[in-house]
């Protein structure tokens, strides 16, 4: 969490600090903070708050300065205030840094600062880890690149950290661990980064530093990269990003998440755009070709994530073992390595992620490597930590997600692991070929089903008034929309502060029937496959307690139409791709329900987009 912005070249660094930070307010919007440095001045301005009240602070327009570094924040360590925000500053003022990440031993090294007489004005291990830099610098008559390189050898947590120093007047450092950090490689200027948004518009060459490096970036001459534990200089890979200016703006919708709502067909379409080879009967996918021995000899597989990628993970589930008869569990990667799971080299891990930089899904992954599994990635975010940590991977090519609640990257994660399901169950015999055909022919028409489903907008609309101001609301679904009914109510309660619990249809008469009365509404995922009449039944169950009924359901339905409120249609298509289509509604839903009701759609409260703490 938190975004972190860096310039030195010839522009104005302040306005390209605050476009910058706007980029990546969806990493965290406690607080906000930008410094500026010319000649041995350092002029400082923070705030607690959103980027939009930084840029109230002063007329930035006028500021002249062109080295600067800026700081969204999501708290960690001590609230949201004027005075945790960053960047901090050393006793001495000669330091000036900001971080993302978290010093886990802070609080012991801050022990030991105090004692030399260090004071303290913040909550943060970062104002912490700024004053260690200086004593490091002041004891050893270090440079600020070797005073950083050891401050940071005595720091056990994770870092992005860009920090510069008023005795070094053209000289910026950076250095990260665990938390990612982008360089800009411009023409004579450079630009730091959590991601390339900020400086996608200035240049396309970017350098991913990798964990334990520290670079040395100066105006007149490319950047130095320094291998914090060998102490010495590498080599470093310039990648030329794809990314365009279009994919990180609004491009006239309200908010980005419906924008991301609405890119769906087509982010679904790019997902097997290459892959997948309907005239053939083919479908090719890189890292699973190259690694298929892995998951045809695998014995079982295990699939790790957090939050929407978790519910991806369990619409996999289904999709895995039914096509290709292997068993697979799936593990919130938050709890997995804390009960010491029986893990071997014969095992096949999964992990997904968004992102790709979610702590917790990190954690599980080197657990997995350490145990001698098979780890492999499946990312949003190209070059992204976990992207780069795991054995082999495949990408779902949604596009960037700006939107804090995960829209496109729920149904592109379900597009790659169907993809892959079928290139195994292929080669595993495990379907035929006629069913292989059949089900490829249908995945290749989602996104056009997908259109279909988004033109309920309007409906939806009108749903969502009637039950705006509801305080709860269950969620239900059976088979592969069980997951669908988590993802919905997910998708409420993050954006809307509704509280709303998804459950599997058949568990609701093992206890949240209690809830029911005329003022619950609940919404079921009743298609026309599966156990279609018992979800019917547990409709009837329902209405017989009074509650009210919001059912998703297949074209032509009859029967639900009968006894619910609502009825939502999407089209026919299989079993298994059928959370592709019943998740447009209840995505849609919750957008207009917490427009309705005011709330911050993309980022709401308390929340960040990636999670990088554990
Ligand atoms: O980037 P990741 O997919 O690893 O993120 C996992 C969760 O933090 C994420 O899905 C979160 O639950 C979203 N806010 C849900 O909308």
């Amino acid at each position: 969490m938190c975004g972190i912005v860096g310039y030195m070249g010839h522009r104005k660094a302040a306005p390209l600090v605050l476009k910058g930070l706007q980029r990546l307010e969806y990493r965290g919007y406690d607080s906000a903070g930008m410094a500026l440095y010319e000649n041995q001045v350092v002029s400082l301005y923070k705030t607690q708050g959103k980027v939009a009240d930084l840029a109230a602070l002063s007329n930035f327009k006028d500021a002249n300065q062109s080295i600067g570094m800026g700081h969204t924040r999501w708290a960690t360590h001590g609230v949201p205030s004027d005075a945790n925000a960053h960047p901090h500053s050393s006793n001495s003022g000669e330091l000036t840094l900001i971080h993302n990440g978290i010093i886990e031993n802070y609080e012991a090294l801050k022990k030991l600062l105090v004692g030399k007489g260090y004071v303290f004005h913040s909550d943060t291990d970062t104002e912490v880890l700024v004053n260690l830099i200086e004593e490091v610098q002041k004891s050893h008559q270090y440079q600020l690149g070797k005073a950083l390189q050891v401050a940071l050898s005595q720091v056990v947590g994770a870092y992005a950290i860009v920090v510069f120093d008023t005795k070094k007047t053209d000289e910026l450092v950076v250095a990260k661990l665990g938390s990612p950090l982008a360089i800009g490689m411009g023409d004579h200027e450079y630009f730091i980064a959590s991601d390339a948004s900020p400086f996608i518009e200035y240049t396309n060459k970017a350098v991913y530093l990798e964990d334990h490096q520290l670079a040395i970036i100066k105006q007149d001459r490319p950047p130095k990269i320094l291998s914090i534990a060998t102490d010495t200089f590498t080599d470093y890979y310039i990648q030329e990003l794809e990314l365009s200016l279009d994919a990180i703006e609004k491009g006239g919708y309200k908010h980005f998440m419906l924008k991301e709502i609405y890119e769906q067909p087509r982010a679904i379409k790019d997902t097997y755009r290459g892959r997948l080879l309907v005239e053939e009967g083919l479908i090719k996918m890189a890292g699973v070709e190259e690694h298929l021995d892995k998951f045809l000899n695998t014995k079982r597989i295990i699939i790790v994530a957090c939050g929407t990628s978790w519910h991806a993970g369990l619409v996999a589930e289904y999709i895995l073992e039914d096509l290709v008869r292997i068993p697979v569990e799936v593990e919130y990667a938050s709890e997995f390595k804390y009960r010491n799971p029986v893990i071997s080299n014969q095992d096949v891990v999964i992990a997904i992620s968004q992102s790709g930089e979610t702590a917790d899904t990190l954690a599980a992954i080197k657990l997995a490597k350490e145990k001698g599994a098979f780890v492999f990635g499946v990312c949003n975010v190209v070059g992204s930590t976990i992207s780069r940590a795991t054995d082999a991977g495949a990408y779902t090519h949604a596009g960037p997600e700006i939107g804090v609640a995960s829209t496109k990257a729920f149904t592109t994660q379900i597009t790659v692991m169907s993809l892959m399901a079928l290139r195994i169950a292929m080669a595993k015999e495990s379907i035929s070929v006629a069913q292989f055909k059949e089900i490829v022919n249908e995945l290749e028409l989602i996104p056009q089903k997908v259109e279909i489903a988004l033109l309920l907008n309007q409906r939806i609309l009108e749903i969502a008034h009637t039950y705006k101001t509801k305080h709860n609301c269950l969620y239900l679904g059976r088979g592969v929309n069980f997951p669908v009914a988590l993802e919905g109510a997910l998708k409420l309660k993050e954006i809307s502060y509704i509280h709303a619990e998804g459950y599997p249809a058949a568990e609701m008469k093992h206890g949240p029937i209690a809830l029911i009365d005329e003022n619950m509404p609940v919404i079921v995922v009743a298609i026309n496959k599966g156990y279609y009449d018992k979800t019917v039944s547990n409709i009837q169950e329902i209405i017989s307690r009074k509650g009210k009924i919001i059912a998703i359901v297949t074209e032509g339905d009859t029967t639900v139409k009968e006894l619910a409120d609502h009825v939502i249609e999407v089209p026919e298509t299989m079993e298994c791709f059928s959370p592709l289509l019943t998740t447009i509604p209840l995505q849609l839903l919750s957008y207009h329900i917490a427009v309705l009701l005011n709330k911050n759609v993309d980022q709401p409260r308390n929340l960040a987009k990636s999670v990088t703490v554990e």
